[in-house]
């Protein structure tokens, strides 16, 4: 499942890649989805399925527990203000709604290019003993993203978190 796939470049990419594989994407952004809907029909994907929906929702209402082999979470808003971090998807019910959703030996793979982000996500995953992982290089199947390039352009540093379900 990948949370937030902005206008699917990558989403579509790793779907082409793992044609075994059966992905979930969830985006809130109506434009994303058309986006992505405009690949699957170009790639001729059949291992996609798009929800135009909010993920913690869909992941609290809809997903069974135990059902997830892997959760994208890639380049989510930062926001970096200090009175919008309760904004951040990254928050202690998230951890705990990632935990139930994964299978045992199950994993969620985050993206940043806010540093500041990356140790709020450590901070939130690495604290909880339900978890084991951390800081890993940026494995070769994730694309560089739309946010990711921007961020790049900037001159900011990407880091890669990867979390198993212990
Ligand atoms: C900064 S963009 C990154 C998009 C893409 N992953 C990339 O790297 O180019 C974050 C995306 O997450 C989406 N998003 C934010 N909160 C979400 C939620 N609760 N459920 C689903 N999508 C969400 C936003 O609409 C936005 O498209």
């Amino acid at each position: 499942m990948e949370i937030g796939t902005g206008m699917g470049e990558a989403t579509a990419e790793i779907a082409q890649n793992f044609p075994d594989t059966g992905f979930f994407a969830l985006e809130v952004h109506r434009p994303g989805i058309g986006s992505l809907l405009a690949r699957i029909n170009e790639f001729e994907l059949k291992n996609l399925r798009l929800i135009n929906e909010d993920a913690r929702i869909v992941l609290s209402e809809n997903m069974p527990d135990q059902c997830l082999d892997a959760v994208h979470l890639y380049f989510p808003d930062p926001w970096h203000k200090k009175k919008h971090w309760k904004r951040r998807i990254v928050q202690a019910d998230f951890v705990d709604l990632i935990y139930r959703k994964l299978k045992p030996g199950g994993h969620i793979h985050i993206a940043t290019d806010w540093v500041a982000y990356a140790d709020w996500s450590q901070e939130k995953f690495g604290s909880d003993a339900r978890f084991i992982g951390g800081v890993i290089p940026k494995p070769d199947f994730r694309p560089l993203t739309r946010f990711e390039g921007k961020g790049l352009g900037k001159g900011h540093i990407v880091t890669d978190l990867k979390y198993v379900k212990a």
